[in-house]
């Protein structure tokens, strides 16, 4: 799909369809809804009238309808978008506004969109970014593997911005960049586990590297060997299919100042969890090819890194096995010694993503990062606490979590933080190595798995990312089709880049 960015007006512009997106400004929650539009155009209110007043068209989220032939606009189809109320509009109903648009009119076999800027009080760069991030993100549906998928494609959709406003140009680049790079995230994640197996996850970093001109490495067994990885290497022992140990480096253009952040993004890249020895019940397992989601957030957001050219160091470490019962793999009672020098009792094999990290972590710390995070489909258990809404978050450092915080109302994510502090340690306790890999009990078994990561990272300022129970979308919606969400690309890079900040600017440095 190509995108466009043009300066005219909407109701003059020749398409086969225009969206104007639409809100309900009841403010009286036992009004009836009054849906208007978010334009200035009077030709469009006119050509809208009659339907604004049927209320047939209440506005709601997601909500369209379509005006044929509409009288005194060149477009030949008006297509009403519903962003709810007006009272709570903010950034992230217009990203999900742009991909209602582009998923109405995919269905209907056309090709080009046109979507007219919406009056807001929003800042208009953020505003062209996230319609583009929506409509970026609703073009990919997942029917790759179906021979007789029909060819639905959007060639072209164009916005349409009322004058030269600063930064709207840069909001628009920014949002094709960022959704870009989290369909690439989206569409790792779909590939089943026999096609991206991690020898397969390391080629195809190393081919995104190219195009965008990052350096990137990958290893195998041997290096796990070398480095003594230890806790890496027993998840990956039992497969036939060798491990990846990916690295990719982000260099600035100008050098940063000597001190300055150097950021690393570790990703858990289990590109299928059988559970190993201990192994999962068959039902649903399928689902478990998508345990590489924290590694496709990373390689999502080192694209849009590449091509955003924070002025930030930032190093990723991917660690990708898959986890296999078989008569080489680990076995519960195990005890294996990680990177750092720390011993660990196996418990139980499915809890294999804490211990590809462990060494991620602490290997990315010799890389000279000096402030961690990490994305995995870590527990089952934090989607029992959190529910399908909310991102686990854990950390070490609270100044570190203001950062991340600090990017959420543009990058439209949910995130939770959930304690990992020292009285939950005994939970992870060994009767005989320093540590084992799972908790005494299943209570808090997001907080265990984070406690066990935290013995890997000391006093680095890291942050945890649980994805388990948001990788995954099990309902389309009407601005996004189900499966792989691509969750956390938009919040990294927004952490990064409030780290770019802090390069630059020496006041806020020394605070
Ligand atoms: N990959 C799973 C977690 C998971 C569950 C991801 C559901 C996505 C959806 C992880 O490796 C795992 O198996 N965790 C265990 C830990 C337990 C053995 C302590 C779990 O959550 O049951
Ligand atoms: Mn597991
Ligand atoms: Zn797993």
């Amino acid at each position: 799909m190509d995108t466009k960015l043009l300066y005219q007006d909407p109701d003059t512009f020749i398409t086969p369809l225009l969206a104007i997106f639409s809100v309900d400004s009841a403010t009286d929650k036992d009004a009836p809804p009054a849906p208007t539009l978010l334009s200035t155009s009077a030709a469009i209110f006119k050509a809208a009238a009659q339907v604004l007043a049927s209320g047939e068209f209440k506005a709601t989220l997601g909500e369209t309808i379509l005006i044929h032939s509409p009288i005194g606009v060149a477009a030949e189809r008006l297509l009403l978008v519903g962003l709810g109320k007006l009272a709570s509009l903010s950034l992230d109903e217009l990203r999900k506004g742009g991909g209602t648009a582009l998923r109405a009119a995919k269905p209907r076999g056309l090709r080009q969109v046109a979507i007219a800027f919406p009056e807001t009080p929003l800042a208009s760069a953020s505003v062209a970014r996230v319609i583009m991030e929506g409509v970026g993100l609703a073009e990919i549906d997942y029917d790759i593997y179906k021979t007789d998928r029909k060819d639905l494609s959007i060639h072209t959709t164009t916005l349409l911005a009322p004058e030269k406003s600063v930064g709207i140009d840069t909001g628009f680049a920014e949002g094709n960049i960022l959704a870009a790079a989290q369909n690439l995230t989206r569409s790792l994640v779909n590939e089943p586990g026999n096609v991206l197996t991690p020898t397969v996850l390391g080629q195809r970093t190393a081919a995104m590297c190219a195009e965008v001109g990052l350096k990137c490495e990958v290893f195998s067994t041997e290096k796990l060997h070398e480095l003594k990885m230890g806790a890496f290497w027993s998840v990956s022992q039992g497969s036939a299919e060798p491990p990846a140990l990916i690295v990719m480096t982000y260099e600035p253009a100008v050098a940063p100042a000597e001190g300055s952040p150097v950021i690393g993004l570790v990703g858990k890249g289990i590109t299928f969890d059988t559970g190993g020895i201990s192994i999962k019940p068959a039902d649903g397992m399928e689902k478990m090819k998508y345990d590489m989601a924290g590694a496709g957030a990373m390689i999502g957001a080192m694209r849009a890194i590449a091509e955003l050219k924070p002025p930030v160091k930032v190093i990723s470490v991917i660690c990708s096995a898959e986890n296999m019962p078989d008569g080489k793999a680990f076995k519960p009672g195990d005890v294996v010694t990680a990177m750092s020098g720390k011993t660990i009792e196996i418990i139980n094999t499915d809890a294999e993503g804490r211990l590809v990290l462990s060494d991620g972590l602490h290997y990315a710390k010799t890389l000279g990062c000096t402030h961690l995070i990490d994305a995995a489909t870590l527990t089952g258990a934090v989607a029992i606490a959190l529910g399908k809404l909310n991102v686990g978050l854990f950390s070490n450092d609270d100044a570190t979590v203001e950062n991340f915080t600090s990017g959420l109302p543009l990058s439209g994510e949910k995130y939770w933080r959930l304690p990992c502090t020292e009285d939950y340690r005994d939970q992870i306790k060994s009767q005989i190595a320093d540590i084992q890999n799972t908790g005494t009990t299943r209570y808090g078994g997001s907080i265990t798995a984070a406690m066990f990561l935290k013995e890997f990272v000391g006093d680095t300022p890291w942050i945890h990312l649980d994805i388990a129970a948001m990788a995954w979308n099990d309902e389309a919606k009407p601005w996004l089709a189900s499966g792989p969400s691509g969750v956390a690309v938009r919040s990294i890079v927004e952490w990064v880049r409030s780290y770019a900040k802090e390069t630059l600017d020496p006041a806020h440095r020394a605070q």
